[in-house]
């Protein structure tokens, strides 16, 4: 059989893709599944009823990362081939941002099965814990652990936003298991761009060769609380002017980088937070991204030296998450980029700017990732959308990169 002869059941994953896109609307319909919440664990029971119902076996481990496999008795003392993505969302989330990734491997699992193709290793595909780090930091959390880069009860001793532990929070959805799996023989994920380069250029596939370097610190500002109207401008120590002159240094910086730095600050709150009252402390998170190591570490030191520098008011930085800037397999890009264009699609090569779980993965094991077209680049945002054409595309790609990879 040619092999792109062979193909996902299209309405099979779309329609996937909108059931679990229902699961976790708030009161006023918004989609909010963050990491180990109830919302999430709707929507691993789903997930867990698809992959049992295409004959997978279905893992957890102590981080609460889901593996659903399957293993033949000729290929089961092989290392895996790993898919995955994750299902937990940001606040307020389009459908597509990691569960796109997630679906569409289980279709391509089921899809070689029901062909009755049997693979030279097992298959797997994981929706990892906290990727989004909204919840818990730091993000990606359920593949880093996985991939050995902080240990599992670092992990479930992380506090979330609303001060409760990931730990006790996957025990009390019931995610809280005890299964190992093994290190993959390679991992590839597959994802929406969520930026504007494949759309504006009018390309239907990504071969994601690496992965930008990200920042993020939390950092507490304290000058103290006085009357608005009576203290003189330079008689002040106002934590919420303070919070702007770093959020506006940052930004002029970011904005002047060669490099396509981006620096963002999502999360601000002062105290005592009142009309008529100097803010007497200002908290504020800062996610500072570079393709660059040597320019992300530049920027950090001359956040650190502007925040020494300030005048009158006492500063304290908490480091949430850390990661250098991946490279990923020359090789799996080289097979993305040869499967798309056997398929009839214009493809590119690229950086992700967005953190995904193949960075973790890309620790042990050999990883790429293939990209499909945001419509206006936009995500973390209801608005999120990829037309159906190029989801079916994206899956059709990773499911002639699977077969490639493990049964020829
Ligand atoms: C994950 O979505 C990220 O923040 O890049
Ligand atoms: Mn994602
Ligand atoms: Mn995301």
């Amino acid at each position: 059989m040619a092999l792109s002869n062979l193909a996902i059941d299209s309405d099979r994953l779309l329609s996937r893709l909108k059931q679990l896109g229902e699961i976790g609307r708030d009161g006023d319909g918004r989609l909010v599944r963050l990491a180990a919440s109830d919302a999430d664990k709707a929507g691993r029971d789903r997930f867990v009823a698809w992959a049992r119902e295409a004959g997978l076996a279905v893992k957890v481990d102590r981080v609460g990362n889901i593996f659903a496999l399957w293993t033949e008795s000729e290929n089961a003392h092989e290392a895996p081939l790993m898919l995955g993505s994750h299902i937990d969302t940001v606040i307020d989330a389009g459908i597509y941002d990691g569960c796109y990734g997630v679906l569409a491997g289980l279709e391509v699992i089921a899809t070689l099965k029901e062909a009755r193709l049997t693979p030279k290793r097992p298959l797997v595909v994981a929706a990892f814990t906290n990727e989004e780090g909204v919840r818990f930091s730091p993000d990606m959390m359920g593949s880093l652990a996985f991939a050995g880069g902080i240990t599992v009860d670092e992990a479930l001793a992380a506090r979330g936003t609303d001060g409760k532990l990931l730990g006790e929070e996957l025990a009390r959805i019931g995610y809280a298991g005890s299964d190992d799996v093994a290190r993959p023989a390679a991992y590839i994920e597959l994802h929406i761009e969520q930026g504007p380069v494949l759309e504006r250029e009018g390309i239907a596939i990504g071969a994601v060769e690496n992965l930008q370097g990200i920042s993020w610190q939390r950092i507490t500002l304290e000058g103290v609380a006085n009357h608005a109207g009576t203290t003189p401008m330079a008689m002040r120590h106002d934590a919420g002017f303070a919070a702007a002159s770093v959020i506006t240094f940052l930004y002029e910086r970011a904005k002047a980088s060669a490099s396509g730095t981006v620096a963002t600050v999502g999360t601000i709150a002062f105290e005592p937070n009142a009309i008529n009252v100097i803010p007497a402390r200002s908290i504020f998170t800062i996610d500072l991204r570079d393709p660059d190591e040597t320019s992300l570490k530049s920027h950090e030191q001359a956040l650190a030296d502007y925040l020494n520098a300030l005048e009158g008011i006492t500063v304290s930085v908490e480091r949430l998450a850390r990661f250098e800037p991946v490279i990923f397999d020359q090789g799996l890009v080289r097979e993305i980029g040869a499967a798309a264009k056997a398929r009839g699609h214009t493809v590119r090569r690229m950086t992700s700017g967005a953190g995904h779980d193949a960075q973790m993965l890309a620790r042990i094991a050999p990883a790429a990732m293939i990209f499909v077209p945001s419509i206006g680049g936009i995500s973390h945002n209801p608005k999120e959308f990829t037309p159906d054409a190029d989801l079916i595309a994206g899956a059709n790609v990773l499911l002639d990169v699977v077969r490639t990879l493990s049964i020829r």
